[in-house]
């Protein structure tokens, strides 16, 4: 049976109990995405009270292409590098873990952020913008996609950062290229099966691996269902989970897909578990479960349900670094 003050060992890093506080913008960063004291400030005090083993920092973009909006930090270019530092040394110095996300928006980065086009696996306007359909990605913009997520994964380790988390979730581009509603490509990405719809996640899984090593944990974010009709569904999920396996990953973090993180009509403790219990009986990697979480004896009792590994609190920290006083 596993509870929340049991320590856990991802790869080479061992986090001290089972609560995760999961990836929130807090749209703090400077123009240029560098950390600034507020963001550092918002963290540590996260870090000191929240009673969590690992924090997963705020979206970063890997290149103003997949810039999502202002505030946002970047991974970018290397003199991001210094500011990030600071950031992880605070985290480090109250005894937590940290990972950063590694982020490209795809149909949601508009041009009024980034200054360029948006792209996405089919020109398919993202569900939360109608204004700025996508350029359908080429297989050239995909291979340069891949070499950013590295890229920036480099940076993270040069920064101090634990490990990695790789965004494929709440209709980004990675989330695009895994759900049919965003994804209508004729080439070996596309739709036509599971395997297809993750070809892209494998290669920037494999370029991630092969830049920072062997002793660094990686993660996945997985939007596994949309809750639509068309959408990718939770046998999709499984089946998913089950390819990325052996792919160089050591975490998958669940998580709702082209609709964000809300599952319709639930708002309940682990309301994700409809996805991490059969993942967690199809795949040995260890699985974080975030949602509706609000209290420690919410995530006990997740933990000893068996429905995750991890279990990944939110707004209630966002809200209040003292959530669990
Ligand atoms: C203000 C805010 C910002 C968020 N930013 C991110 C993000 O940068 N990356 C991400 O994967 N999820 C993001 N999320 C989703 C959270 O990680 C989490 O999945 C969601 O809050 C549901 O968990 P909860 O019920 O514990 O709050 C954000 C959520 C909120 C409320």
């Amino acid at each position: 049976m596993t509870h929340i003050s049991d320590p856990i060992t991802i790869r080479n890093l061992t986090l001290s109990n089972r609560l995760v506080m999961p990836p929130m913008a807090t749209a703090k960063a400077d123009e240029n995405g560098h950390v600034t004291d507020a963001v550092c400030d918002y963290y540590r005090e996260r870090a000191k009270y929240s009673k969590i083993g690992l924090i997963i920092t705020e979206h970063s973009y890997i290149h103003l292409q997949g810039k999502a909006h202002p505030g946002q930090t970047s991974l970018a270019s290397d003199d991001v590098i210094p500011s990030f530092r600071q950031l992880t040394d605070c985290i480090h110095r109250e005894g937590v873990k940290v990972f950063a996300q590694l982020s490209h928006a795809g149909s949601a980065a508009l041009s009024k952020i980034t200054g360029q086009p948006p792209v996405g696996p089919s020109p398919i306007c993202h569900p939360k913008q109608q204004e700025e359909p996508p350029a359908e990605m080429t297989l050239a913009q995909i291979r340069q996609v891949t070499e950013w997520f590295a890229q920036a994964a480099v940076r993270a380790k040069q920064a101090g950062f634990d490990g990695v988390e790789i965004h494929s979730a709440h209709g980004y581009l990675l989330n695009q290229f895994f759900s049919p509603l965003a994804n209508q490509r004729t080439d070996a990405y596309g739709p036509q099966s599971v395997e297809n719809r993750i070809r892209f996640h494998r290669e920037v899984i494999q370029a991630v691996r092969q830049t920072v090593g062997d002793d660094f944990p990686i993660a996945l974010r997985l939007g596994g269902c949309d809750y639509a009709e068309g959408g990718s569904t939770a046998l999709d999920c499984v089946e998913a989970c089950r390819l990325l396996e052996h792919s160089g990953i050591d975490l998958i973090h669940l998580t709702g897909g082209m609709h964000g993180f809300i599952r319709p009509g639930h708002t309940e403790p682990g309301y994700f578990r409809d996805l991490s219990v059969p993942v967690k009986q199809a795949v040995c990697l260890p699985v974080l479960l975030t949602g509706g979480v609000t209290t420690p004896a919410q995530a006990e009792t997740l933990l000893l349900e068996g429905c995750a590994d991890l279990i990944g609190v939110g707004r209630a920290i966002f809200k209040n670094a003292h959530w669990a006083d």
